[in-house]
C-alpha cells in the first residue's frame, strides 16, 4: 500500500529544452503514479526522444524540473531503465552480456546474473542466441535484446522509446501482449513513446499528445479500458472510439502540413 506523502513516481514540472536558439519543447507538466502506463505520441521531430532522455537524466533540461520518487533526475540512476529507439546495445558484448550489463552495474552476484539472464532472454524469444553479437542478429532481435536488458533490472520506472518500432507486425503484437503480461505480474511505472496510435491505446492508462513548435502537451487522453488487456480489447467499440479520437487530434496537423506544402508549390 502507498504510504501517505509518498512523492509521485515521476513529476515533470514546467519542463523545457532548448538547443542553441531552437526551443524543442516547453511548459511540459506531467505526473505519473506508480503502476501507471503513459504513452507519448506526437509528430516526428516534436521532441519525444528528447523528453524521454531528460526523464532518464541523460541530458539536462533548460527549464523546469523532473523528479523521480521526489529527487531530481540529473543523471541516470538505478531503478530507472531505458529502452532506446536505436537499441543502444554494446556491439562488443554478446546478447547474454548485454542483458547482464545492468545487473552487473547494480552489484548482483555472478551466480544470480547467470540465473536471471536466461529467464529474460527467453521471455523476449532470444533463447539460443545468447552468444551472438548484435551485428549477427536482426534489428527486431536487437530491439528485443534491449527490452530484455531493461526488464532484467526489474526497474521501478521503465522508459521506452518506440520499443517495438523495429520489429515486424506479428512480433510487435506478441511483444505488446507479453509486455502487458509482465507488467501485470511486476507492476512498474512505464512511460513509452510510440508512433502507433493502436499501441498507445492498447497499453496506456493515459496518452499524452505532444504537438506544436516548440511542442507542449496538447492533450491528455484518459484510456478508460479495463485491464488486463488482451486481444479482445482490440475489438471493443470504446477501443475504436479512443483510437479515432487520437487519430483526429494528430491528423489535424498532418492535414495542415500537407496543405502548406500544396500552397507553397
Ligand atoms: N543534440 C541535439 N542538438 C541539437 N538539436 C537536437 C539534438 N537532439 C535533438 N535535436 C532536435 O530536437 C528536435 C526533436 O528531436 P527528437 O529526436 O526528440 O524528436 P522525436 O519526436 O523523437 O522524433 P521521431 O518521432 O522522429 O523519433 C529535432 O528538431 C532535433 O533536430
Ligand atoms: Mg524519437
Amino acid at each position: 500500500m502507498k504510504a501517505p506523502n509518498t512523492p509521485p513516481r515521476i513529476r515533470i514540472a514546467a519542463a523545457g529544452k532548448r538547443y542553441q536558439q531552437h526551443q524543442i519543447f516547453e511548459n511540459v507538466d506531467l505526473t505519473v503514479g506508480e503502476r501507471e502506463v503513459v504513452a507519448i505520441i506526437g509528430p516526428s521531430g516534436c521532441g519525444k526522444t528528447t523528453l524521454l532522455r531528460c526523464i532518464d537524466g541523460l541530458i539536462p533540461l533548460t527549464q523546469g524540473e523532473i523528479l523521480i520518487e521526489g529527487s531530481p533526475m540529473l543523471a541516470p540512476r538505478a531503478g530507472v531503465a531505458m529502452v532506446f529507439q536505436h537499441f543502444g546495445l554494446f556491439p562488443w558484448k554478446t546478447v547474454h552480456d548485454n542483458v547482464a550489463y545492468g545487473l552487473k552495474l547494480s552489484g548482483i552476484s555472478k551466480a544470480e546474473i547467470n540465473e536471471r539472464v536466461p529467464h529474460f532472454v527467453k521471455l523476449v524469444g532470444l533463447s539460443g542466441f545468447e552468444k551472438y553479437y548484435p551485428y549477427q542478429i536482426s534489428g527486431g532481435m536487437q530491439q528485443r535484446c534491449g527490452l530484455a536488458r531493461a526488464l532484467a533490472t526489474e526497474p521501478r520506472v521503465l522508459l521506452m522509446d518506440e520499443p517495438f518500432g523495429a520489429v515486424d507486425a506479428q512480433t510487435r503484437e506478441i511483444l505488446q501482449f507479453e509486455l502487458l503480461r509482465i507488467w501485470e505480474d511486476t507492476p512498474t511505472t512505464m512511460v513509452f513513446v510510440t508512433h502507433s496510435i493502436e499501441e498507445a491505446v492498447l497499453m496506456g492508462d493515459r496518452i499524452v499528445v505532444l504537438k506544436g513548435r516548440p511542442s507542449s502537451v496538447h492533450e491528455v487522453v484518459e484510456v478508460d479500458l479495463p485491464r488486463p488487456r488482451d486481444r479482445a480489447t482490440l475489438l471493443l467499440p470504446h477501443f475504436a472510439e479512443l483510437r479515432e479520437h487520437v487519430w483526429g487530434t494528430l491528423m489535424a496537423d498532418a492535414r495542415q502540413a500537407e496543405f502548406d506544402v500544396i500552397k507553397n508549390n
